[in-house]
């Protein structure tokens, strides 16, 4: 039996560009590994009604982690439209797959590393290497949300806070409110994923981006934790910065910063603007990491102009293959990719669209097998 078995969904449009890029570099690296194909997306909910078949949820139970590509998804109406006719009016709703796994499998790290790569044309600045931790599972993204707002909800909020004196006579149908919940558990397993990568990795500092000067119990209760979590690590030193003045700090000088680490929706921001400062889409890879099963992809989605035209770029899919060897401690071999992908691009030679050239995404792939 192989050492590894690894789920591949490819998913819609240039998924499956970016996939196969992906199975000329694991041929080449001939890990010791059974690669197992797995459905997802839109074509599942189209003719099945559910864009995470069970069947696919088993073969992620029986892998030790996956590579995901990219999916199409739509707005509810259009969903339900264009279901086949024989699931229409049944009531189904699409929820985004890549959500449920994170949910599911208990993924609570979102993990973005942003390196500017020498050479890449698209860099903001030369020497970026930012890694993001991003808290996957709670927070603002956690899903807890009324409209209109329920009469105990709101009566209860008026008992314990005595802010919500500002919407007196206002009526419930017309509050929304998204909560933001925090646990000390979930604060406490993100920071702590982010040190053990610093200490792993050689980072001097990691940055914890909060707002805890107004958001006072959540991100105070992060804060605490970072603070504790910091002391048991004494060779890495913890920034504190807010949100807001990240923002700014991140453009103006990406060079003083290593690890990043965030809450849900923070991190989701911080991450998208740390990727466009080292190329954007086409560079940019996560890892949705969990206790005991991952899952890797660029965080690109499906780009429907392109789809079947082998054009787009295909590194941020390389680089989620790099993390996911990482991830399986195959260090030697995820080192060895990204200094592939670091050379391919360095010399120029072969450039997708976005980089300015003209190569396909599998001859980039096959360049940068070339150097393995
Ligand atoms: P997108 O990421 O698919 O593409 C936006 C544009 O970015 C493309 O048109 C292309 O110009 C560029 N781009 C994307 N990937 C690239 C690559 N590897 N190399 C070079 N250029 C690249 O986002 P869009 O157009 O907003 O969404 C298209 C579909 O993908 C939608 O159905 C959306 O819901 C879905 N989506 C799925 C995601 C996922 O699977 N994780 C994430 C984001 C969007
Ligand atoms: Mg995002």
């Amino acid at each position: 039996m192989a050492k590894y078995r690894i789920a591949l969904m490819p998913g819609d449009g240039i998924g499956n560009d970016v996939m196969d890029a992906a199975k000329i570099v694991l041929d080449k690296i001939a890990l010791d590994a059974e690669y197992l194909p797995a459905d997802i997306g839109w074509e599942f909910w189209r003719k099945e009604g559910e864009p995470l078949p069970q069947r696919t949820v088993d073969t992620l139970k029986a892998c030790d982690c996956a590579l995901f590509a990219a999916i199409t998804s739509k707005p509810k109406e259009e969903a339900e439209a264009e279901l086949i006719p024989d699931l229409q009016g049944k009531g189904l709703v699409y929820r985004s797959p890549i959500v449920r796994l994170r949910q599911m499998f208990d993924l609570y790290v979102n993990l973005r590393p942003c390196k500017a790569f020498k050479g890449n044309p698209l860099n903001f600045q030369d020497g970026i290497d930012m890694v993001v931790f991003r808290e996957n599972t709670q927070g603002l993204y956690a899903g807890v949300e009324f409209h209109p707002l329920p009469e105990e909800v709101r009566a209860t909020l008026e008992k314990y806070s005595p802010r919500m004196a500002a919407f007196e006579g206002v009526p419930s149908e017309d509050i929304a409110v998204s909560t933001r919940i925090f646990t000390r558990e979930g604060c406490r397993r993100i920071v702590k994923q982010a040190f053990d990568y610093a200490h792993k990795f050689g980072y001097p500092t990691v940055t914890l981006v909060e707002k805890p000067n107004v958001i006072r119990e959540t991100s105070g209760l992060m804060v605490r934790e970072a603070r504790k979590i910091s002391a048991e690590y004494p060779d890495i030193e913890l920034w504190e910065t807010n949100v807001d003045a990240m923002a700014m700090w991140m453009v103006k000088n990406p060079n003083d910063y290593g690890v990043i680490v965030s809450s849900n929706m923070f991190g989701d921001i911080v991450s998208d603007l740390a990727a466009q400062l080292v190329g954007g889409l086409g560079f940019a890879a996560s890892g949705n990491i969990g206790d005991n099963f991952a899952v890797f992809e660029p965080t690109h989605g499906s780009a429907p102009k392109y789809a079947g035209l082998y054009k787009v770029n295909p590194t941020a899919m390389l680089l989620a293959v790099k993390l996911m060897l990482d991830w399986l401690d195959e260090t030697e071999t995820a080192r060895a990719l990204e200094q592939a992908i670091a050379d391919t691009i360095a010399e120029g030679r072969v450039r997708t669209y976005d980089m300015g050239g003209d190569s396909g995404t599998l001859d980039m792939a096959q360049a940068i097998a070339d150097k393995l």
